[in-house]
């Protein structure tokens, strides 16, 4: 375990949540047991407005923010997001992208792409239908989510990433199909290990399918090679198909922690700063935005919390911390 000082990562990646909402329920993330009709979502005036939101990232981007990253929930549901897009695209020099469930991007790829957003990363588990819809909790189809892959590339998102979270006896036997199908579309898939995000999802270790066991499966079939990382920090190790036909990348956050180089700050959709994805609790910046403290008071203030950050939970993760309740992933993002 590496047991590094991790004071003094600088912030190069924020990670917006725009919406607590999602219209799936992914078992791993929203089990529809707890996130039923019930269940106590932000309600409009708790979010942060698209004005609150661009005013934070320029703050953010000052601090060393070069990525900036919308997610949720879902974040195509929260509404007219297009104009969000649009305001963000404006921040010179920002790596703006998307993490989406992919259900809603047959209508919304094009307006996207016209707004600014320069990426797109999709969710997608299975290609079984019967397996997606035990894993996506609702009946949303497969040929649905690859009508929208579809669509974003034809709105020129090129490469897509798709992100597939593996769970041991519900979609390992969908490594391989999706290998197959993702194979020379120019697209990156990505194999997720199963994480223990929030407080609910019932996660238990004997369900992670170790980054090792996957890269294994997939090379068995298809020869794979380790290139080189993009870039300092990347969070998944990228294989290249010996062939020629493209890569994959395995995303290890469980067997093979990555908080040493952690630079990514997260953003609820109510305005909270959360230093790392399994942290308990975040600090409201709503309150500043909305009581006349300026810009340079709101950068003092993030970076006094960041300086003191020093967060490691995958390097320190034991089915003691498991059990502990974290803030949920939908509220956060992925
Ligand atoms: P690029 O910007 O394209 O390089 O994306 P990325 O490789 O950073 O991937 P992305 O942000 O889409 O993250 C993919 C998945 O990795 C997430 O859905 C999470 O499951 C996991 N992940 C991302 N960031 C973290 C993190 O800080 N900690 C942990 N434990 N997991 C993370
Ligand atoms: N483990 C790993 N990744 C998860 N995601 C959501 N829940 C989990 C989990 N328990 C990620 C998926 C999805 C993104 C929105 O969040 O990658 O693509
Ligand atoms: Fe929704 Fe994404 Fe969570 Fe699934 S993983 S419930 S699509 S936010
Ligand atoms: Fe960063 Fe926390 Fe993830 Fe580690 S567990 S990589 S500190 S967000």
């Amino acid at each position: 375990m590496r047991l590094a000082d991790l004071r003094g990562r600088p912030i190069r990646d924020l990670r917006m949540s725009v919406t607590d909402r999602c219209n799936f329920r992914c078992v791993y993330c929203m089990p529809k047991q707890v996130f039923g009709a019930e269940y106590p979502f932000l309600k409009r005036e708790e979010l942060l407005t698209f004005e609150e939101i661009h005013r934070l990232a320029r703050i953010f981007v000052t601090l060393g923010v070069e990525k900036i990253r919308l997610t949720g929930g879902e974040p195509l549901i929260r509404r007219e997001v297009e104009s969000l897009v649009e305001l963000l695209a404006q921040i010179p020099g920002i790596d703006l992208t998307m993490t989406t469930n992919g259900s809603l991007l047959p209508q919304k790829a094009e307006s996207l792409r016209e707004a600014g957003l320069k990426r797109i990363s999709v969710s997608l588990d299975s290609l079984d239908d019967d397996v997606f819809a035990v894993m996506n909790g609702v009946d949303h189809t497969v040929e649905r989510v690859l009508e929208g892959i579809e669509a974003a590339h034809a709105a020129g998102f090129m490469p897509i990433k798709i992100n597939m979270v593996i769970k041991r006896g519900l979609n390992d036997g969908s490594i391989l199909p999706m290998a197959s199908y993702f194979r020379n579309s120019g697209h990156i898939l990505r194999f997720i290990e199963y994480m223990d995000v929030g407080g609910t999802n019932g996660w238990r270790f004997d369900e992670v399918v170790p980054a090792s066991e996957i890269v294994a499966v997939v090379d068995r079939k298809y020869p794979l090679e380790a290139i080189e990382p993009n870039y300092h920090g990347e969070v998944a190790r990228r294989y290249r198909y010996k062939d020629g036909a493209g890569e994959i990348g395995v995303i290890a956050s469980v067997t093979q922690a990555f908080c040493a180089d952690c630079t990514r700050a997260r953003l609820s959709a109510n305005g909270s700063l959360y230093t790392c994805l399994f942290a308990t609790r975040g600090t409201d910046l709503r309150q500043y935005l909305r009581n006349d403290t300026s810009d340079d008071e709101i950068e003092a203030i993030i970076s006094s919390i960041w300086s003191q950050r020093n967060d490691r939970y995958s390097e320190i993760r034991s089915p003691e911390t498991a059990r502990v309740s974290k803030v949920e992933m939908s509220y956060i993002g992925g």
